[in-house]
C-alpha cells in the first residue's frame, strides 16, 4: 500500500496593498460583476473577473434558474465567455467574490474547479487566483489547478 499526500500551498493576504496594479483592478472588477449577478433563488451573488493575457478583463456573474442545475457559477460563465469571446488568448489570473458577509473567502464549486483545470491544462500556463473574502482579505493560490487534484482530464478520452 502507497500512502500519498497531496499538499495545497496558498498565501492569505489581510489586504491588496502588495498586489500588482492589475491584480487590484481585477478583484475591482470582480466586485463590479456582482452587480450583474441574478441569484432570486439563493441570494447569494457571487462576482468573478478573469485577466487576459492582453490586459483585458472578462467579467462574469453567477445567473441562476428556476430549474435550479440549469444556473451557472459566476467562475464558469466567466471562463465560458473568456474561451468564447478571447479564443487562444491566455488567462493569466481570476478573482472571485461575493457579496455574502462569509467569514471565508469564497472558494470555487468543484464543477468550477473541473473547468479551471482544464483551461489551465490547454494553455500550459498557470491561472491564478485571489479568493475574495468580505472582510477584503484574499487568499492566493499560484496555480488553479492545485484545488482540484486528481482532475479529470481529456488526456484519456483519445484512446
Ligand atoms: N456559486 C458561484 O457562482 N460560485 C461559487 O464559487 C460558489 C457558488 C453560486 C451558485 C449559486 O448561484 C449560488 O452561488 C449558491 O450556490
Amino acid at each position: 500500500m502507497d500512502t500519498i499526500s497531496i499538499q495545497l500551498q496558498l498565501t492569505r493576504h489581510s489586504g491588496t496593498d502588495n498586489f500588482s496594479v492589475e491584480e487590484q483592478m481585477l478583484i475591482k472588477a470582480a466586485h463590479e460583476a456582482l452587480s450583474s449577478a441574478y441569484a432570486p433563488y439563493s441570494q447569494f451573488q457571487v462576482g468573478a473577473a478573469l485577466l487576459l493575457e492582453d490586459g483585458s478583463i472578462v467579467k462574469g456573474s453567477n445567473q441562476e434558474n428556476a430549474a435550479y442545475p440549469s444556473g451557472l457559477c459566476a467562475e464558469r460563465v466567466a471562463f465560458f465567455s473568456a474561451g468564447s469571446q478571447h479564443p487562444g488568448k491566455k488567462i493569466m489570473a481570476a478573482a472571485v467574490t461575493t457579496s455574502y458577509p462569509m467569514e471565508h473567502p469564497i472558494s470555487p464549486c468543484g464543477a468550477c474547479r473541473q473547468v479551471m483545470a482544464e483551461y489551465e491544462l490547454k494553455q500550459q500556463t498557470p491561472i491564478k487566483l485571489l479568493l475574495c473574502s468580505h472582510d477584503g482579505s484574499v487568499i492566493v493560490v499560484n496555480n488553479s489547478r492545485d484545488l482540484l487534484p486528481l482532475y479529470f482530464s481529456g488526456e484519456w478520452l483519445k484512446k
